[in-house]
C-alpha cells in the first residue's frame, strides 16, 4: 500500500492501496489469521442522496427514481454472500452509512438486519447506527427506523449557521437540525451523535466558538467534529480556487480545533479519537472496531471491507472494495451474489501499517498487547524505540512510548497528519533492515471469479 493512500484512508476511513506480489524471502506472517477471525462488524452503504452538497466527494448518486425492492434484495444478497465468504459467526455492530441512508425505507433496514441474524449471531444489544440527514423531505420517521432495529442515530447537522448551510448546499436549515436532534434524543437517549464541520468558508474563530456554544447544550452524548477538506472536483473546491469563497488558513484552523477540544472537554465530553468526543462513555463501538484493526465487511455500492475470506481457504486479510456505480453493482449482485470490484491481500507490513495509522487516531493509542496480536515477533519498542526520528517526536512531546504502548499526546493528536509519514517510514525501514519481503498479492478482477 502506498503511504499516500494509507494517509488518505486515515483521513476518510476509506481507500486502500496496493503492493506487488513477490516470492517471499523471509515472511513473518503468511498463513497466520489476524485476531478475532470469527467476528466482524458490518458497514452497509446506501448510495443515494436528494441533492449534491457543495463539498462532498463521497460515493453518492442523485437518482431520478429508486427501486427500493431491488436495492433491498441486492443488499440482502450481498450481505449473505460476504458473511458466508468470511465465515464469521458473530457481527458485533452494524452501521448504515451513505449517501443518505435515512432515505432508505425502514423495511430495507429491517431486511438487512434479518439477513445478518440468519447468517451470524447479532446480539439484541449490538450497536446498530443509522446516518440521518436532518432534511424534512423524503425520509421515514426515526421511530420507524427504531422499530426496524436501529438503536443509534448519527445526525449530519454540519453547522447551526444558516449562511454556512446554504454555502454547503445542504437541504436543511438549523431549525431542521435542532428538531431532528431533539426527536432522536427523545427516542434514543444517550445514543445520538452529531456530525459538525469547521474551517468553513468565511468562518472565524469567534463565530465557530459561538456556534459550539449553541450546539453543546442541545446535543446528546456524542459529537464528531470534522475539519472541512476541500475535495478536488467539488463545487466548493472550484469556488475557493476561483476566489469566490475563502476558507480559514491552517493557523486559524488549528486554533479552531484547539478551542473546540477545550470547549467540549469543559462540557463533559471526553475526546477518544482525533474527531470524536463522548460523554458517559457513549463511544461509537463500530468506529472503535475500525481503529482497533478489527475485521469489517462492507456491503453496498463502493463499500470497503477488511476480512479473511475463510470459506475459500483464505488465511490472510483482504482489503475489498465493492463496485461504485449502483446500477452496475445491482447487476453484479444479481448475477454473482456480490459486487466486489477489487481485492488486495494485505501482507504483514500492510496490516501493521493499518494498525499503526488507525490506532494512533485514538487517545488510547496502540497498547503493547494490541500490537502483539498483529506483531508477536517485534514489539513497539523494538520497531520504533531506537529511531532518531521517533525520539525527536517523543522529545518534542508529540508521541509517548512506554510500557502501556504507543500514543499521541494532546498536542500530538492535533498534528497526527504530520507525524504519520515519519512513523510509516520507520516501520518500512524496520522491515527492510530485517530483510522481510512483502508477500502481498494484488488480486486482479479475474481472480474474483474464485468467490463466485
Ligand atoms: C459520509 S458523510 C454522509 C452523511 C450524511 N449524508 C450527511 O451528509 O449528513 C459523513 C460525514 O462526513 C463529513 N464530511 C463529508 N464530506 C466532508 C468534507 N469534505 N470535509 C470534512 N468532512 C466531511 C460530514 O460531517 C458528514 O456528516
Ligand atoms: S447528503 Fe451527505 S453524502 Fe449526500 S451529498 Fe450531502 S454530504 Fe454528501
Amino acid at each position: 500500500m502506498s503511504r499516500r493512500a494509507l494517509l488518505k484512508q486515515h483521513q476518510a476511513l476509506l481507500c486502500l492501496g496496493t503492493a506487488v506480489g513477490s516470492v517471499p524471502l523471509r515472511s513473518i506472517a503468511t498463513h497466520r489469521l489476524p485476531p478475532r477471525a470469527d467476528e466482524a462488524s458490518l458497514y452497509v452503504h446506501w448510495p443515494y442522496c436528494l441533492k449534491r452538497c457543495s463539498y462532498c466527494n463521497f460515493n453518492k448518486y442523485i437518482p431520478r427514481s429508486q427501486n427500493h425492492a431491488v436495492m433491498t434484495e441486492c443488499l440482502q444478497k450481498e450481505t449473505q454472500t460476504l458473511l458466508q465468504l468470511s465465515q464469521v459467526s458473530r457481527i458485533s455492530s452494524v452501521f448504515f452509512g451513505g449517501g443518505t441512508p435515512s432515505l432508505a425505507q425502514p423495511s430495507t433496514i429491517a431486511a438487512v438486519l434479518e439477513t445478518v441474524s440468519k447468517n451470524a449471531h447479532l446480539s439484541d444489544d449490538a450497536e446498530v447506527t443509522l446516518e440521518v440527514n436532518p432534511t424534512p423531505a423524503g425520509k421515514a420517521s426515526l421511530k420507524d427506523f427504531m422499530l426496524a432495529g436501529v438503536n443509534r442515530f448519527s445526525i449530519g447537522i454540519q453547522s447551526l449557521n444558516d449562511d454556512h448551510l446554504r454555502i454547503l448546499r445542504r437541504d436543511h436549515n438549523s431549525q431542521h437540525a435542532l428538531q431532528t436532534v431533539s426527536e432522536a434524543r427523545t427516542l434514543c437517549p444517550g445514543r445520538v451523535s452529531v456530525d459538525v464541520m469547521f474551517a468553513l468558508p468565511g468562518q472565524s474563530v469567534k463565530s465557530w466558538e459561538s456556534e459550539l456554544e449553541k450546539l453543546l447544550p442541545v446535543c446528546d452524548d456524542h459529537v464528531s467534529l470534522y475539519q472541512l477538506t476541500l475535495e478536488r472536483g467539488t463545487q466548493l473546491y472550484k469556488q475557493v480556487e476561483s476566489g469566490e469563497l475563502s476558507v480559514p488558513g491552517d493557523d486559524v484552523t488549528a486554533v479552531m480545533y484547539k478551542s473546540a477540544r477545550r470547549d467540549l472537554e469543559n462540557a463533559g465530553f471526553c475526546q477518544y479519537e482525533v474527531s470524536n468526543f463522548a460523554k458517559n462513555n457513549a463511544v461509537s463501538e463500530h468506529n472503535i472496531g475500525y481503529w482497533r484493526g478489527h475485521q469489517y465487511i462492507g456491503v453496498g455500492p463502493g463499500a470497503h471491507g477488511r476480512f479473511v475470506p475463510r470459506a475459500v481457504g483464505g488465511a490472510q486479510r483482504e482489503a475489498r472494495t465493492q463496485t461504485l456505480e449502483p446500477d452496475v453493482w445491482i447487476r453484479e449482485v444479481q448475477h454473482h451474489g456480490h459486487g466486489t470490484r477489487r481485492r488486495i491481500q494485505l501482507d504483514h507490513r500492510g496490516l501493521l501499517e493499518e494498525v499503526l495509522v488507525m490506532g494512533l487516531r485514538m487517545n488510547e493509542g496502540i497498547t503493547q498487547q494490541h500490537w502483539e496480536l498483529f506483531s508477536p515477533e517485534a514489539d513497539l519498542k523494538l520497531i520504533f524505540g531506537m529511531s532518531e526520528n521517533f525520539q525527536e517526536l517523543q522529545v518534542g512531546g508529540l508521541l509517548i512510548l512506554d510500557d502501556r504502548g504507543l500514543r499521541c499526546s494532546w498536542e500530538g493528536l492535533a498534528l497526527l497528519d504530520s507525524i504519520l509519514p515519519t512513523m510509516l517510514l520507520e516501520l518500512e525501514m524496520f522491515f527492510q533492515s530485517k530483510g522481510y519481503q512483502e508477500d502481498a498479492q494484488h488480486l486482479r478482477n479475474t481472480d474474483i471469479q474464485r468467490d463466485r
